[in-house]
């Protein structure tokens, strides 16, 4: 039997996806061991904690559930031995649009997930976890339910680990559908049977104050699974594969207009835009030219093809350069540089068929369903948003909706007490900014 994945492109390293490219390759714990599961837990229950996080950080893994925060550095806010329960919360809500990458390793290779979990767990002084996956994968809960089961049985969960004296119990939490139960204090209270209402940092960091108020790990489910990677080749091997502020590889989705949309596991920084439009996803759609592209999720600002970008990068101590947005490199920091992001890996590509006030309006719709209701500028703002651009794609547009457009987006950003308000205000500020004509045709 084929595998599920075509062959990988020469600039792909699939080590996330390494088992699911696999012929043949199946969840079960029998076929994950078969092909060197378990190993890395093995090796990393022989480390002191301490040594697993310092080949974390050494690693320069970064979070790839969208803010991006480094992996190692979060885990070591955790005081090891401060006396207090600690939980881990894998954040497997996968709800930004456009991205589309955590459904298959919770459906292919869910062992893989719970080998990096459990090796967390030792890491951090961590006896309970929670797996939070969104209710619209119930085949992922169901599948990542039995895996847990198998991994109790062969002794990789439980008590005494291995024989370790390590215990370590791990729950699967169904999400009731919500894109704000994907933030991380949202998620919490909703896995405490709360509605998912964000809470306030500070003082509610996670790590200080998380689940029931006591020190939480949360990390979304391709950031965990890196973690039996980094043990498994070592940190600086782990590391050289991406770039100095950003280890390892990532998982590029794309989707949109592109021959072969698709997702796509690459050591970070290794292809510029161009390479993964046109080299690996087999470039656009014939007779089209492209129009923009968004590199991170629908949050994350939007790019537009024929302008000049200032990147600093891709360590960002590198000499500024003007590059063309198809020359800018995909990793972290160099997006940064230029005002967008990689969050979570969502490319979303646009040819020239595209309206721009169409697909704002898409995005604010989306939004404003999705606003969770709590601060007034996001609720009322990202409705707002949304109804000016309805007016304006029904030809009712007037000469300072765009002026007014920016002014609620500016007025959502800052001002919220999580981060969806600058998720729904940056494509609004960002459109608005790339492609003032087209706004400024559907005011008049
Ligand atoms: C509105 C909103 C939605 C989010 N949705 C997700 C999500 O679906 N999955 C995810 O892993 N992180 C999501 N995040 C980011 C989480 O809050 C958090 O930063 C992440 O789970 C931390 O894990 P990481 O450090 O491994 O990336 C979202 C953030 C915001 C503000």
């Amino acid at each position: 039997m084929a595998s599920i994945l075509p062959p990988p492109h020469s600039k792909e390293r699939r080590i996330i996806f390494g088992n699911i490219s696999l012929p043949d390759y199946a969840p079960d714990i029998d076929t994950y061991i078969r092909h060197g599961g378990y190993a890395s837990l093995k090796t990393a229950l022989a480390m002191k904690p301490s040594e697993i996080v310092g080949a974390v950080k050494a690693a320069n893994l970064r979070g790839r559930g969208g803010a991006g925060f480094p992996c190692g550095t979060k885990w070591s806010f955790i005081r090891y031995d401060d006396g207090k329960p600690h939980y881990i919360v894998v954040n497997g809500d996968e709800s930004e649009p456009g991205t589309f990458k955590d459904r298959h390793i919770l459906h292919r290779d869910p062992h893989q997930l719970i080998e990096g979990l459990v090796i967390s767990a030792f890491a951090t002084n961590t006896h309970l976890a929670y797996i939070y996956i969104r209710c619209e994968f119930p085949h992922a809960a169901r599948i990542v339910s039995e895996a847990i089961t198998e991994a109790r049985a062969r002794g990789f969960v439980g008590k005494n680990i291995l024989g370790t004296g390590f215990d370590l119990d791990i729950h699967v939490h169904q999400g009731a559908g919500a894109y704000i139960c994907g933030e991380e204090t949202s998620l919490l209270e909703s896995l405490e049977g709360k509605r998912p209402y964000p809470r306030i940092k500070p003082p509610y960091f996670p790590a200080v104050l998380g689940l029931y108020m006591k020190p939480t790990i949360v990390n979304n489910v391709e950031t965990i699974c890196h973690v039996g990677h980094i043990i498994r080749l070592g940190a600086a091997e782990y590391a050289k594969m991406g770039t100095p502020g950003d280890g390892g590889t990532r998982t590029m989705c794309v989707s949109g207009d592109v021959v072969r949309p698709g997702f796509y596991e690459l050591p970070c920084g290794a292809v510029t835009l161009r390479e993964l439009l046109f080299d690996i996803c087999g470039g656009l759609k014939p007779g089209r030219s492209l129009k923009a592209v968004i590199p991170g999720g629908s949050s994350a600002k939007i790019m537009r093809a024929d302008e000049i970008y200032k990147v600093k990068g891709p360590d960002g101590a590198m000499v500024e350069k003007n590059l063309s947005m198809l020359d800018v490199t995909m990793d972290a920091s160099t997006l940064q540089s230029i005002g967008t992001m990689i969050g979570s890996g969502g490319v979303i590509v646009m040819d020239d068929s595209r309206d721009m006030v169409r697909t704002l309006n898409n995005l604010n719709t989306f939004y404003a369903h999705e606003s969770c209701g709590q601060c007034t500028p996001c609720r009322e703002g990202s409705l707002w948003m949304a109804k000016m651009t309805d007016r304006m794609l029904a030809g009712g547009g007037r000469a300072d909706d765009p002026a007014a457009l920016k002014s609620v987006a500016d007025n959502i950003a800052g001002r919220t007490i999580c981060a969806f308000g600058e998720a729904c205000s940056w494509p609004t500020q960002s459109f608005l900014a790339k492609f003032p004509e087209e706004f400024a045709i559907k005011a008049s």
